[in-house]
């Protein structure tokens, strides 16, 4: 089966950056508490923006969001530049997210009359107040933030808030939603992650009972992904049974959606190419390699192919439908990114619409942005 005919993509998630101004412990940038070596710091050139996003194919989408696995987009150094593109181009909705404490005030206030119509957004992940946000956000500048998510929303912008829970911010989400709604933001979104069942995890069984920080450690508190991951083991007997057996929904299918990645690689999705640039040894970038070693580097870049070229490719064409009937360790290997994300009993992902994500809507205009 086609992962995506041309004419049913509706969304496009853009990475187009690989740089950030953060550590986030449970970011794949991050490596004993410094960025990870081997990461390329580069973004997207325009020759790949124009490559994709033709007038034709931006008259179809819905959306077009900037987010990605490595980077902050606001670190691009085309972002403003690439969304009037994108605006030009026709596409009708454009959202950031964003850690915020990058640029200036200046900056985000044309970010916010750039993003001017009615469906348009910044997710601000902001996972703390001023005495938590750097905890796990760290080197983030509060100061910074707040200048900046001031300025993009009086210019205009719609402002989401997203708040990850860990046990240093549980008992101040009530907190931040008050602040939130005073300094006009039109959402708050309550994330859980599910981010303390590490690749060790997979193979231990176990999830972390936290993640390790300079200044200290970072512990879920009361966290259902930690209690989800431990009950699928129980059941399955292993985290590896679970994945070869688990029914796949693909979630970006099923939107109509594409991932493009800082290096110009098209994938079906964030999760499937994300591991990359992960330190080895891991279970994903060892199955990524062996994709790699089956169709060649570059099978999906838009630097080398179309976009109907890379679709057109067997693994997009079938290879990647087919390996969901199949096991971790076949030939064409069914991702643990694909069973973990798209699996039918566990919730990986804090992708608004999923268990992971509790929204709630602050104003009237609120619902523009859902
Ligand atoms: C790698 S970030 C890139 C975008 C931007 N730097 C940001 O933080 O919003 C992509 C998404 O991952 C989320 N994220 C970061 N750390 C996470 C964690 N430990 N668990 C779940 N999601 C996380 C961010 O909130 C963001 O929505």
């Amino acid at each position: 089966m086609q992962y995506l005919y041309r004419n049913q993509i509706r969304e496009i998630h853009v990475e187009p950056t690989s740089r950030c101004n953060l550590a986030c412990p449970q970011c794949a940038r991050t490596f004993k508490g410094k960025g990870q070596a081997e990461l390329p710091l580069q973004d997207i050139d325009h020759e790949i923006y124009a490559k994709l996003f033709s007038r034709e194919l931006c008259a179809r989408l819905d959306h077009v969001y900037f987010c990605g696995n490595y980077g902050d987009p606001v670190a691009a150094i085309n972002l403003l530049d690439e969304i009037s593109f994108l605006r030009a181009q026709g596409v009708p909705r454009i959202s950031v997210f964003s850690n915020g404490s990058l640029r200036t005030p200046e900056w985000w206030q044309e970010l916010g009359k750039l993003l001017s119509a009615p469906e348009d957004k910044v997710a601000f992940s902001i996972d703390g107040l001023e005495s938590t946000n750097h905890l796990y956000r760290v080197n983030a500048n509060w100061e910074k933030i707040m200048a900046n998510c001031q300025a993009f929303i009086r210019a205009g912008g719609r402002a989401r808030w997203d708040w990850l829970v860990f046990a240093h911010n549980e008992a101040q989400v009530e907190e931040a939603r008050e602040l939130s709604r005073r300094l006009g933001f039109v959402q708050f979104n309550v994330k859980s992650t599910a981010r303390f069942a590490s690749d060790q995890s997979y193979k231990s069984g176990k999830p972390e009972s936290a993640a390790k920080t300079r200044a200290g450690d970072i512990e879920p508190g009361e966290n259902k992904n930690v209690k989800q991951f431990s009950s699928v083991v129980a059941r399955f007997g292993s985290w590896t049974n679970y994945i070869n057996q688990t029914r796949i929904k693909c979630k970006y299918q099923g939107i109509g959606a594409l991932y493009l990645d800082f290096e110009g690689d098209l994938w079906p999705c964030c999760w499937t190419g994300a591991a990359k640039y992960f330190i080895s040894p891991n279970t994903q970038r060892d199955q990524l390699e062996k994709l790699y070693a089956r169709y060649g580097r570059g099978f999906n870049s838009l630097y080398k192919l179309s976009l109907d070229e890379v679709l057109a490719h067997p693994w997009f064409s079938g290879e990647l439908a087919a390996s969901w009937q199949a096991n971790m360790d076949a030939a064409v290997p069914k991702l643990l990114a694909c069973g973990r994300t798209c699996g039918a009993d566990y919730e990986f992902t804090g992708m608004i619409g999923t268990s992971n994500s509790s929204i709630e809507d602050l104003t009237s205009e609120a619902n523009l942005i859902r």
